[in-house]
């Protein structure tokens, strides 16, 4: 039996602050093999990002702490690791490409000089030479048009974009063997954000990298993902390969987000309602305010289990999919009317011609 890369179970992650605990993941578990991109999507505020960063520990401690779960790399639990370790773990087996590029820029070196430092903290023999002509194919790669000269430039010289994408090819001069990238694409354009994606797709390829991918964007999952986790305030909702999440979603959150991708619902809607406190979430499951489809028992005790959603890879915390229970509450009489019932804000047809 092989181990996961990266496995995380029960991950809580928690901010103690004047207002009181802030539950930002609060009890997640995933997993990533060596090759596989995982995508982790949620509404902004979700807790996407502290799970990112409580990998290799990076959540200001305090006022973070995690105070419950394992985070196993490679077999080894990163959680019990000391200060030396994680930092040779950071940029070295685990690069991280973080949802705001500034401050992972030195200003006062050159991005030459920052890249080349990434490559041969990870390849020791290196010569300065061949580390030079590295970062210079690196930046081409990241699409830097005239790499050749620009490599001698500082950061601030670059664009917001320009520098995100140095930030990509820093994280992967040292050919991780996860790459943990926070929504990596969002301030790109399409065309650069296409070709961001498939140069991650030649390196996973290349180097059988593990990728967490992080992202509100649907069109990014449907491009890149092996499989998908659903966070919804510091909880997964539903996990599983991603042709099951997109061709049957099950959880009535994962159905009202995939309403929103343009081409699927009969109009682009926003989810109706905001995510709940997260220093006193409500009872139950997290969406069960926000949920066209909640009863009783959704209001009461813990966020249910994962249920598993018929026999693949697949599945879900909500009520209706327990045994026993009538998944066609949520699914639809035939099971198959995908995304079609889930109107979480509340159904109106206007301006619908999708269908
Ligand atoms: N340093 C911090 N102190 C207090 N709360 C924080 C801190 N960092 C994040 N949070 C809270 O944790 C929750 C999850 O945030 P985050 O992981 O950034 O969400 P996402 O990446 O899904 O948008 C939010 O409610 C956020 O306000
Ligand atoms: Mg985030």
């Amino acid at each position: 039996m092989t181990e996961p890369l990266l496995s995380i179970r029960n991950l809580k992650t928690h901010f103690h602050t004047d207002e009181g605990t802030v539950r930002a993941v609060d009890g997640v578990s995933l997993d990533v093999d060596r090759g596989e991109t995982v995508c982790v999507v949620g509404e902004s505020g979700s807790g996407k990002t502290v799970t990112a960063e409580s990998i290799t520990r990076l959540i200001p401690e305090p006022p973070g702490e995690i105070v419950d779960g394992t985070v196993r790399f490679d077999g080894e639990d990163v959680t019990a690791m000391s200060e030396k370790q994680l930092e040779a773990l950071r940029g070295g087996r685990i690069g991280h490409i973080f949802q705001n590029p500034q401050g992972a820029l030195n200003p006062v070196y050159t991005v030459g000089w920052q890249i080349r430092e990434a490559i041969q903290l990870h390849d020791k023999k290196a010569k300065d030479k061949e580390a030079r002509e590295r970062a210079i194919d690196l930046l081409d790669r990241v699409g830097i048009p005239d790499a050749t000269s620009r490599i001698d430039d500082y950061p601030h010289e670059f664009s917001g974009g320009m520098k995100q994408r140095i930030v990509i090819a820093m994280a992967l001069a040292s050919n991780p063997d996860l790459l943990i990238a926070d929504e990596p694409t969002t301030a790109l354009d399409v065309t650069i954000q296409m070709q961001i994606l498939r140069l991650l797709n030649q390196v996973q390829e290349e180097f059988n990298t593990g990728i967490v991918m992080i992202t509100h964007d649907l069109g990014v999952v449907a491009e890149v993902a092996d499989r998908v986790v659903v966070m919804y305030a510091g909880k997964v909702m539903e996990e599983g390969d991603v042709y099951e999440i997109f061709e049957n979603p099950s959880h009535p959150y994962t159905r009202a987000l995939l309403e929103c991708l343009p081409g699927r619902g009969e109009k682009m809607s926003a989810i109706g309602g905001s995510l709940p406190s997260t220093t006193s979430p409500p009872d139950g499951c997290r969406f069960h305010p926000r949920c066209p489809y909640a009863v009783g028992d959704c209001e009461i005790g813990e966020q249910p289990p994962m249920y598993a959603v018929d026999d693949g890879d697949h599945a879900v915390s909500c009520v209706h999919f327990e045994p026993g229970a009538d998944p066609s509450v949520v699914l639809g009489e035939d099971g198959s009317d995908a995304v079609g019932g889930a109107r979480a804000d509340g159904g109106d047809e206007t301006g619908g011609d999708a269908r």
